[in-house]
């Protein structure tokens, strides 16, 4: 039986993040431990990573939950897309990978939908109620999609194809950054997205995450779209708080193993 908090690990970019959360309020029950991606992040080198920040918390050893994010669709524990990862992911059975490594139950999800379900479970769309949709604005750009609280898994709206464009390839914060673009410039670009987003989807509402949602005030009020647009306000604690959230429901619905 679970006896400590469950944890929670985020495999960004440039790190990997993993704390134990504490479900009453929504917060890291400890400091989260951050450890510098691999260079060449294949499955085995990131496996690595995640193997010791797991054995950093003692939560593990009590059977706790663990939910880990990657960049990509993750469909029944296998990893289907790599648009900003190693492409040695694509088809990698992960949660297969992870418990074999672990000895314990893992539960492995998209990056932005645990952001997503961080958001709305303790952040900016708390209580919100009809279609909710989370951006994540970062290296690429990633979706998840709420509906009554009820996530849609594995949206990938940040490749919908604008212009003959993917959309994250114009106007993810990365762009912003490599094209030195100001943000009354990169708006012009999150304008042409959120239109064409709300048009498609018709959301109550749509959360902005990723890093750059700390300077939202610089560009969402340059939006003019008809959907109320808010910044997400978990930061960069959003995904690891979601994957705990996950993999608590997954343990309470399958029940647990842990060896
Ligand atoms: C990936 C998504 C991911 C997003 C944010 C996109 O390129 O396709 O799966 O959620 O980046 O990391």
């Amino acid at each position: 039986m679970s006896t400590g908090h469950p944890l929670g690990i985020d495999v960004g970019g440039s790190g990997i993040k993993g704390a134990p959360v504490d479900l009453v309020t929504g917060d890291f029950a400890q400091k989260r431990l951050r450890i510098d991606t691999p260079a060449i992040s294949t499955p085995e080198a990131v496996c690595d990573v995640i193997a010791t920040v797991v054995e950093h918390f003692d939560e593990v050893r009590s059977g706790s939950p663990i939910g880990v994010t990657i960049p990509g669709v993750v469909q029944h524990g296998v990893v289907k897309t790599a648009a900003n990862i190693h492409p040695s992911w694509i088809g990698c059975e992960i949660e297969k990978l992870l418990e074999d490594r672990l000895q314990h139950d893992v539960v492995v999800v998209n990056d932005a939908d645990a952001a997503g379900v961080g958001e709305l479970h303790y952040g900016a769309a708390k209580g919100h109620e009809g279609l909710v949709v989370l951006t994540t604005l970062g290296t690429g750009i990633g979706t998840a999609i709420f509906n009554e609280g009820v996530l849609v898994p594995n949206s990938e709206l940040g490749h919908l194809e604008i212009d003959g464009y993917d959309a994250e390839t114009r106007a993810a914060s990365s762009v912003k950054t490599r094209e030195g673009l100001s943000y009354p410039e990169w708006a012009e670009r999150l304008q042409v997205y959120y239109r064409r987003l709300e048009d498609l989807l018709w959301p109550d509402l749509i959360v902005v995450g990723g890093g750059v949602s700390k300077d939202a005030d610089q560009f969402l009020p340059l939006l003019d779209i008809r959907t109320p647009i808010i910044p997400a306000v978990l930061k960069n604690k959003a995904g690891i708080i979601g994957a705990a959230v996950l993999a608590t429901a997954a343990q309470r619905k399958h029940g647990t193993h842990t060896a």
